[in-house]
């Protein structure tokens, strides 16, 4: 598919999802306090997010970054999920909060959470800043989304189509 950045049909703007972020780090804050976290950063798509919310969350905490990959270039996913997890931090004992920029069929987010699980957390939890519920064919356990979005391919703010639109501030869709 040929896009081109005129095409792009506006989502969320800026603004709702700058206050979005801060309501999320709030919330985090107060559930975190006093416990040993570590935020995971799913790369690369949750990049911009990851990085506007760990400055929501004033506390102590440690990052670690996973890798996840599953599009191979098109708005399809493979159903297989690519998994790199840094496992030179250690996950044992600690309260683990896996940050991803959208849940969609819910494989990506599944495969993470199996993973970490197997590091035997002291707890486990997910934050999103999209859910796609629509297209969830596996259940995971969504604590925390900034918003649900209706069946469309979306970009912008770190969430990419083959690589572009990352450096969009706001959430747009593919026409
Ligand atoms: P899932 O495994 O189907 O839940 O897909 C999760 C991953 O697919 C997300 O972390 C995104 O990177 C990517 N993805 C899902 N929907 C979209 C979209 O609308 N735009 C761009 N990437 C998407
Ligand atoms: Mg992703």
């Amino acid at each position: 598919m040929d896009v081109s950045s005129e095409d792009l049909v506006p989502l969320l703007e800026p603004g709702e999802i700058r206050a979005r972020v801060a309501e999320l780090g709030a919330e985090i804050t107060r559930e975190y306090r006093g416990r040993d976290l570590v935020l995971v950063c799913v790369l690369r798509a949750a990049v911009v997010f990851f990085a506007d919310l760990i400055r929501e969350i004033p506390l102590p905490f440690r990052c670690v970054f996973a890798r996840a990959a599953s599009y191979g270039g098109g708005t399809e996913s493979s159903g297989q999920v690519e998994l790199d997890l840094d496992v030179r931090e250690p996950l044992e004992g600690r309260h683990v909060l896996v940050v991803e920029d959208i849940v969609d069929t819910g494989r990506t987010a599944r495969a993470i959470l199996d993973a970490i699980e197997a590091h035997r957390p002291a707890s486990l939890a997910l934050c999103a800043l999209l859910d796609k519920p629509s297209r969830r064919e596996v259940d995971v356990p969504l604590r925390w989304r900034g918003f649900e979005v209706p069946d469309r391919f979306v970009v912008g703010y770190g969430i990419d189509f083959d690589d572009r639109f990352r450096d969009r501030p706001g959430v747009w869709m593919l026409p």
